[in-house]
């Protein structure tokens, strides 16, 4: 009979095992939990850190094989989990406490469809299993209330003063459409601005979170100036449309975040395509490859093309955004790999800064 496997022999196959974002193996990120080898089974928790991670099928499988692999090995089981990690130091933080990651969703220009893309990111995000937040920061022209069909709810407001979110799917969604009265012109000035998301980011309830969503207004005015000065931010995503020539303004934004140390997670490209829903031929309605090229030269990643969907808009105005109402359709999905890269780059994030507490490289000085 063969020797039974020891845990050294696993520990050995799982260090070859490599995340293929986070560039390292799968023992030294700590994933590997509760290894148990009892009779030929080897059982153990697989950790991830987020429950959106894109390459958690393929990294589970590879462990199942070189496990196998092993003399003495009858049986793999492994159990998936995820342990979202934050910005640093987020249980304590002044602002958002219990908000792992806090991530904007920025545009240089208006109606490039950032709140429909916001909505359905975190319905995505959601659906995987995260604990995930929405905070519309359109003071001025608020579309989460009419995205999620609540228009005209309020917030419950508690003993002690604070404001609980709505629920929304599954989602904690807060608006300032939820405590303006309907068809009152919401006019506010800069200062009030202010006020208001300071509001939204102290006195509402968030709880637990993984992923707190922002959906900016366009451009880089008085929301994005509080939101990054809080120092809240954990990341940040661009989005913009094939057809948006001007590079300067998607650079403004990108600097605005990157001059705060946020880190910008990457680009998406909205209505980038057109697929015929007979015959399934893409169209390319502008030029294509512009979210690309844009990529290209702001240095970030291009997280992924979402085509111009007409059941995109019809569910928009519906209330209920394509993500819950058609989770299976092709845009759903694509919105379900956008949600993985985004929180795989968040994860490369977290890592980065908080390997840069630890690992400080000083320059050599010349005698
Ligand atoms: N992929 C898509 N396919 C079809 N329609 C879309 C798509 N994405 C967004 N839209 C539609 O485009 C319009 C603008 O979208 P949205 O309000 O999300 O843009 P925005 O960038 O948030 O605008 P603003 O700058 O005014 O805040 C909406 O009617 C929305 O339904
Ligand atoms: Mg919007």
């Amino acid at each position: 009979m063969a020797h039974p496997v020891t845990e050294e022999q696993v520990l050995n196959a799982l260090k070859t095992v490599k995340d293929p974002d986070l560039h390292r193996d799968i023992v030294s990120l700590g994933f590997v939990k509760d290894l148990k080898i009892e009779n030929g089974t080897v059982c153990f928790n697989f950790e991830l850190t987020t429950p959106a991670c894109p390459v958690k099928d393929q990294m589970k499988q590879e462990c199942e094989v070189k496990i196998r692999q092993l003399p003495g090995v009858s049986k793999v089981e492994i159990k998936m989990s995820a342990q979202v990690k934050g910005r640093a130091g987020f249980e304590k933080a002044a602002v958002l406490p219990g908000v792992r990651n806090v991530i904007a969703i920025a545009s240089g220009k208006g109606g490039v469809g950032k709140s429909t893309v916001c909505a359905n990111l975190a319905l995505a995000l959601a659906s995987s299993g995260a604990k995930v937040g929405l905070l519309d920061c359109d003071i001025y022209g608020p579309s989460m209330p009419l995205m999620f069909g609540l228009v005209g709810q309020q917030p419950h407001v508690s003993a002690d003063q604070k404001i609980i979110p709505l629920d929304a799917h599954g989602i904690k969604l807060m608006s300032i459409g939820f405590l303006a009265r309907e068809n009152s012109p919401v006019i506010w000035r800069g200062p009030m601005v202010h006020q208001i998301l300071q509001q939204f980011l102290t006195r509402v309830e968030w709880g637990d979170l993984d992923y707190l969503m922002l959906d900016l207004p366009p451009g880089t005015g008085d929301a994005q100036l509080t939101l990054t000065q809080s120092a809240a931010l954990s990341g940040a995503v661009i989005v913009t449309t094939p057809q948006e020539v001007s590079l300067i303004d998607a650079r403004k934004g990108l600097q605005m975040f990157q001059k705060v140390n946020v880190p910008v997670l990457g680009l998406i490209e909205n209505m980038s395509y057109f697929s015929c829903p007979d015959c399934g031929k893409v169209v390319d309605i502008f030029r294509s490859g512009g979210g690309e090229k844009m990529a290209k030269e702001l240095s970030v990643p291009l997280l992924g093309q979402i085509p111009i969907d007409p059941v995109v808009s019809e569910t928009g105005d519906q209330g209920l955004p394509i993500v819950a109402a058609h989770p299976d359709s092709t845009t759903a999905k694509i919105y379900g790999i956008i949600a993985g890269a985004i929180a795989a780059q968040m994860s490369i994030a977290n890592m980065q800064s908080s390997a840069g507490d630890i690992d400080i490289k000083w320059e050599t000085s010349k005698s």
